[in-house]
Parts: structure tokens; C-alpha cells; sequence
């Protein structure tokens, strides 16, 4: 199990979406792209893959030997990655899952009227807090969990207050307030900390190459 090719990969990309009515919701701007990167990078590795994504671009998921499993919502997520989990697997949610959910859903498109419009809205579940509370309750010992963390300000104190509090093995912080990272890009600039206190910086490189780095790193925390 200290060898990434006798581990199960899970790998999560792309937003999830939270539905109001029939037209609209609620989302984010990530792409799939990181999590394609990984996925690709991670079946050159092990024979056992599976991308969980939201609604990415189709030509991004077209010709892959791996596995996938399409999504929506937050809550979808975390159900398709509970399905997938083993004790042997390797989790790494690079997805960013919308952190909240219309309160109201409307099974008629909402009609506008002249005035402002408010909408309550209230959390989705913490895809990675309820896998830590999962690992703990069924002793997955050998559960590796990497997490992911867009930040534009005090991007290392966030990202270690994540790696902490989801119970992360090693979280990967991208400032996206950087040119040359981020989303819809081609290229990532990433600080990966492990929760052995360890840092490395990958300088700026193709989502494919700093998939490859962060794999390494994993390889070698196992
Ligand atoms: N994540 C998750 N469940 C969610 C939202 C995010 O598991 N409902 C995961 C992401 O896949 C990523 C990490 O948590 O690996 C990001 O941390 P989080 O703090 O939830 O990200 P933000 O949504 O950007 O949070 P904040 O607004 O607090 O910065």
C-alpha cells in the first residue's frame, strides 16, 4: 500500500451545480481541468482510476481509460465518492463543490418581477470533513486524503487551517490572485504543504506536469 500502482485513485474535478428551478443555479468557475490532469497522470500509475466530476466540457472527458462518474450537486459528490471509497484508496478532491444550496427549490422556473430578489441559501455538506469522520468511524487506517485550496489572500494560513480541520493527509494551495494559475488556465502555480509539517513549492507548469509533481509527492507520503 506504499506504492500508488496497488492503490485505488479517486479523483474529483469540475464545480457541482445547485439548482433554483428548471433554468437556473448556482456554480463556480472551475473547469475540470486540474482534475482531468490528475486523472490522466494518475491511470499512467495504477490500473485503478475514477474521475467523479460535475459538469465539465465534454471534450475534456473524450478517450480516457479510465473510469467516470458524472455528478451535480454537492450532496451527489459526496454520495458517488462514498460508493467508490476503500480503505486502500487515495482521494484527491481538486473539484470545487458549490459550498451552498438554494433553501427553496422550484419545480416551475421562478418568474421575475420589478423589484430586488432575494434567495436564501443554506450549506452543502463538506465532502472532505464528512470523509474524515467517515475514515474515523470505520478505521480506513490507510485512507490518504489530498485537498485542494483557491485562495487570493492569506493563502497559507487558509490552506493550513484546511489541511487541519478536513483531517487532510497534504493540501494543495493555489493563489489564483497569480498570473499563470487558476482557473481555466493551462498552467498552475502551487505550494503543496503535508501534515507532517513538510512545504514544496512546484513553480509555474502545465496542469499536467504539476499533476505529476503532486502524484510524486503522494507516492511518497503513502
Ligand atoms: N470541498 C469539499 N466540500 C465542499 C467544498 C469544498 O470537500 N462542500 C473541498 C474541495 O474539493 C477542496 C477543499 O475542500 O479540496 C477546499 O476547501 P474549502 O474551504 O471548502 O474551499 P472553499 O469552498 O474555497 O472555502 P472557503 O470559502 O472557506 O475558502
Amino acid at each position: 500500500l506504499k506504492q500508488l500502482s496497488k492503490r485505488k485513485i479517486i479523483i474529483t474535478g469540475g464545480p457541482t451545480r445547485e439548482w433554483f428551478d428548471p433554468i437556473r443555479f448556482l456554480s463556480n468557475a472551475s473547469t475540470g481541468k486540474m482534475g482531468v490532469a490528475l486523472a490522466d497522470e494518475a491511470s499512467k500509475l495504477s490500473g485503478d482510476v475514477v474521475f467523479i466530476h460535475g459538469p465539465v466540457s465534454d471534450s475534456l472527458l473524450q478517450n480516457k481509460k479510465y473510469r467516470m462518474v458524472s455528478v451535480e450537486s454537492t450532496e451527489d459528490m459526496l454520495n458517488a465518492v462514498l460508493i467508490e471509497l476503500t480503505d486502500d484508496s487515495v482521494l484527491i478532491m481538486s473539484a470545487a463543490p458549490a459550498d451552498y444550496t438554494p433553501v427553496q427549490k422550484s419545480d416551475l422556473k421562478i418568474k421575475k418581477g420589478d423589484g430586488e430578489m432575494s434567495f436564501e441559501l443554506k450549506r452543502t455538506p463538506d465532502i472532505l470533513k464528512n470523509i474524515s469522520k467517515y475514515r474515523e468511524e470505520n478505521s480506513l487506517n490507510n485512507l490518504f486524503m489530498v485537498g485542494f485550496a483557491a485562495e487570493t489572500d492569506n493563502t497559507e494560513e487558509y490552506a493550513l487551517g484546511k489541511l487541519k480541520s478536513k483531517g487532510l493527509n497534504m493540501i494543495c494551495l493555489n493563489d489564483v490572485s497569480q498570473a499563470g494559475a487558476g482557473f481555466g488556465k493551462d498552467t498552475n502555480i502551487m505550494t503543496v504543504f503535508i501534515n507532517d509539517g513538510g512545504r514544496i513549492d512546484l513553480p509555474m507548469q502545465s496542469k499536467n506536469e504539476i499533476a505529476v509533481e503532486i502524484l510524486k509527492i503522494v507516492e511518497i507520503k503513502l
